[in-house]
């Protein structure tokens, strides 16, 4: 199985690495071109190289536009696509990924929607969550490419619920770190050390894989991206319009939006989402 890989960010370059050292014949390609080179894959300058001789080509982008950007060149690259599989794993919003599959079956592909569940180290240690949209048939053909980027694999069902369930799994994730950031510097304005009331909360109340993860981040104000306010604040926006179309208020959830629409304000939408505590700083005048 030939498999091409489009998109080595984060996410993208560990994930397209599992898969070579599994033993995959795996051809990568970015948009920065720079990045291919430096990944140590191997790599094809240009998109139309990669559909040249490639069976499967898994997609991991930024967001619903960037994935139609690429699906829309692929189709109109003038290459055949008829019997190739496609496998997006960028979160996106559901009816795009339903639009996805349509356009591309009509072009005689097959696809598969599978966001991920997990940050950048379980993407390094194939230890990620994969929930999993389309084909019953397809998706059990190409399950052991999952099972060496991930170790929880779920199917959903219909083409948009493994997109839906991938927002309402962020709305938990982006409510649970804004709320803890909240904590924070509540206890730290009332006289607690961050150190203390971390190592309480990761006892207590805050006891979860999310904190375990976020904790040195928060305790040293290491903002290094994993997981940027950027791509939350996008996941945010799509779980508040998908409320909106099933008529779910969702209030939690709008106001950590905000939140993460603050970090954007104060220029911090490159940096880890954990850098939301700086607002509540900035809020709270703490220093
Ligand atoms: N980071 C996480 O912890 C995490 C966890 C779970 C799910 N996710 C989801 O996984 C996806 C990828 O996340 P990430 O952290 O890897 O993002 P990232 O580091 O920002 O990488 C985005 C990738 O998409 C490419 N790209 C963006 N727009 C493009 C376009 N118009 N045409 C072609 N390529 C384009 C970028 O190429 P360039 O290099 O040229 O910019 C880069 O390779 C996102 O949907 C995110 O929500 C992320």
């Amino acid at each position: 199985m030939k498999i091409g890989w489009i998109g080595l960010g984060h996410m993208g370059l560990p994930m397209a690495t599992n898969l070579y050292k599994a033993g995959y014949d795996v051809k990568v390609w970015n948009r920065s071109l720079g990045k291919a080179i430096e990944s140590g894959l191997p790599y094809v300058e240009s998109l139309e190289d990669l559909l040249e001789d490639r069976d499967v080509i898994i997609t991991m982008l930024f967001d619903s536009s960037s994935v139609e950007e690429v699906y829309q060149k692929i189709i109109n690259s003038g290459k055949s696509i008829k019997g190739k599989v496609f496998i997006d794993m960028t979160t996106i919003y559901p009816e795009t990924a339903k639009r996805i599959a349509e356009m591309l079956i009509k072009e005689g592909a097959e696809f598969l929607e599978a966001p991920v569940i997990g940050s950048v180290i379980p993407a390094e240690k194939g230890l990620l969550t994969i929930v999993v949209s389309g084909d019953k048939e397809i998706f059990e053909r190409y399950y052991d490419i999952f099972s060496v980027l991930g170790k929880q694999i779920f199917y959903l069902g219909d083409y948009g619920m493994a997109s839906t369930m991938k927002l309402v799994n962020n709305t938990v994730l982006g409510n649970f770190l804004s709320s803890l950031c909240e904590a924070l510097v509540l206890a730290e304005k009332s006289g607690i050390s961050r150190k203390m009331a971390l190592s309480v909360l990761a006892n207590g109340a805050g006891k979860s894989m999310i904190l375990d993860a976020k904790m040195e981040k928060l305790l040293n104000e290491d903002y290094q991206t994993h997981f940027s306010v950027n791509l939350i604040h996008k996941d945010l926006s799509y779980a508040v319009d998908l409320a909106q179309e099933v008529k779910v208020p969702i209030v939690i959830t709008s106001t950590s939006h905000q939140l993460y629409n603050g970090a954007r304000a104060y220029n911090l939408g490159d940096l880890d989402f954990s850098a939301v505590l700086e607002v509540y700083k900035k809020l709270s005048n703490l220093s």
